[in-house]
């Protein structure tokens, strides 16, 4: 496996919660073709109000979640290996709700398109159940923040 076409080693892949039910089998048929993205520190991932076609499992590093109103910037959250991000706007059709950025030096994400979360809603309903669970739960966060 290349670094483009998933992590190199299968192995080295942290333990991912929302994934954690997931035989190994299936785990590495669908995400061996997502691409890994590395990013810097201060870089940015995501940015609010655009529009999302992907969300992030983090692999490397961490990153900070906060929404930017005039020339005001709110941290939301500051995520860890095993945690994602960027599954609102994919879930909800919604603009990016906040922007995103690396604080590690070599923070890597895996990449999972909307066809590959679509696949696996079909074929693991919980894995999808879960993430919609997480991502209402951050809704209401932000609402009441
Ligand atoms: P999305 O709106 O697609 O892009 C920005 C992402 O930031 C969002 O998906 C969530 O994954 C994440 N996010 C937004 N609010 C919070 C929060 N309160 N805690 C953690 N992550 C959040």
């Amino acid at each position: 496996l290349t670094e483009e076409a998933g992590p190199g080693s299968w192995d080295a892949l942290p333990s991912i919660p929302l994934f954690s039910d997931l035989p190994r089998d299936a785990f590495i048929q669908l995400f061996e073709r997502c691409p890994l993205r590395r990013f810097g520190p201060g870089e940015r991932i995501l940015a609010q109000g655009t529009h999302g076609d992907a969300f992030y499992v983090i692999c490397e590093g961490s990153v900070r979640v906060f929404r930017e109103e005039d020339s005001h910037r709110q941290d939301l959250a500051t995520l860890e290996v095993g945690a994602f991000f960027g599954e609102m706007a994919l879930l909800s059709g919604a603009p990016r709700a906040a922007s995103v950025e690396s604080v590690s030096d070599d923070t890597q994400v895996l990449e999972i398109s909307a066809a590959v979360l679509a696949t696996l809603s079909r074929s693991h309903p919980p894995v999808a159940k879960a993430l919609k669970k997480f991502c209402r739960e951050r809704l209401l966060a932000n609402v009441m923040n």
